[in-house]
């Protein structure tokens, strides 16, 4: 039978490769893992690849057995998700994958500048309402955390099947001017699909199977700049985003 959510947060708390802190704390202080995850966690100078809002953790694991040379941080704020994850690594005894259970919100508390290479952002919950507006993790406040601890130049991807989503942050990196490198409405239409964007999590299949195009969105991140939102109200936006696709609001 499988674990219930205790048991899995209490196996998370004696996984090494699992960062679970205080959560009070880290609205007030750096966590002392911030500009160490190399030496302390990994124990190796390799660069590290951060997945945004993980869930199980599946985009982390499947990209951390392709490339062993790669480190590999899985964040969410859900302790039981972060098990299924945390569990296939023990399982696997993958030495380059860690996962810290946070509210992104409070991610500089953990990682320091320069620290990452990279950022996945997958299947994120596009917040549709005026009032989540700046939780959607490419808001420009969002942006500006990124590139406190993103190394000059790194690249972020955005894998999601909310074509809001996609269209939105798109306009985002665009007034901002932004290197947008690769931009798809559905990706599975290119026959010669990159196979590291063939990876399925758990949502990305669940909304495959109700007919959702998946989107993906590539740029890089250019140093010294402040992210501003488009000059657009939360309305204008969603209609915008969602020409021809009103699916969208049907989530
Ligand atoms: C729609 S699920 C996608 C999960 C996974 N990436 C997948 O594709 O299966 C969104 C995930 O982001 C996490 N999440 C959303 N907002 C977050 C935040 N502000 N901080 C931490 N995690 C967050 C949720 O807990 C959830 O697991």
């Amino acid at each position: 039978m499988g674990k219930n959510k205790l048991e899995r947060f209490a196996e998370n708390d004696t996984f090494r490769h699992v960062v679970q802190p205080d959560l009070i704390e880290a609205r007030e202080h750096d966590n002392e893992i911030k500009g160490t995850w190399n030496r302390w966690m990994f124990e190796n100078n390799n660069p590290i690849v951060v997945e945004l809002g993980c869930g199980k953790g599946e985009y982390t694991v499947a990209l951390a057995r392709e490339n062993r040379n790669v480190n590999y941080i899985g964040v969410d704020i859900k302790g039981a998700r972060i098990w299924r994850g945390a569990r296939t690594v023990a399982e696997e005894n993958l030495k380059n994958v860690a996962f810290l259970r946070t509210r992104i919100e409070f991610i500089l508390r953990y990682f320091g500048k320069n620290e990452i290479d990279e950022i996945w952002i997958t299947f994120p919950d596009p917040q549709l309402k005026t009032r989540r507006a700046k939780n959607r993790l490419t808001h420009s406040e969002f942006l500006n955390r990124y590139q406190q601890f993103l190394k000059p130049n790194a690249v972020v991807h955005l894998k999601t099947d909310s074509l809001f989503m996609h269209r939105y942050s798109k306009m985002v990196l665009m007034h901002n001017g932004i290197d947008i490198l690769e931009a798809s409405e559905d990706i599975y239409v290119n026959p010669e699909i990159d196979p590291i964007l063939t990876i399925k999590t758990t949502y990305e299949k669940m909304f495959m199977s109700k007919g959702f195009p998946i989107t993906y969105l590539k740029f890089r991140m250019k140093p010294n700049i402040k992210f501003t939102e488009p000059e657009y109200d939360n309305n204008e936006l969603l209609q915008i985003c969602l020409r021809d696709c009103p699916a969208d609001t049907e989530r």
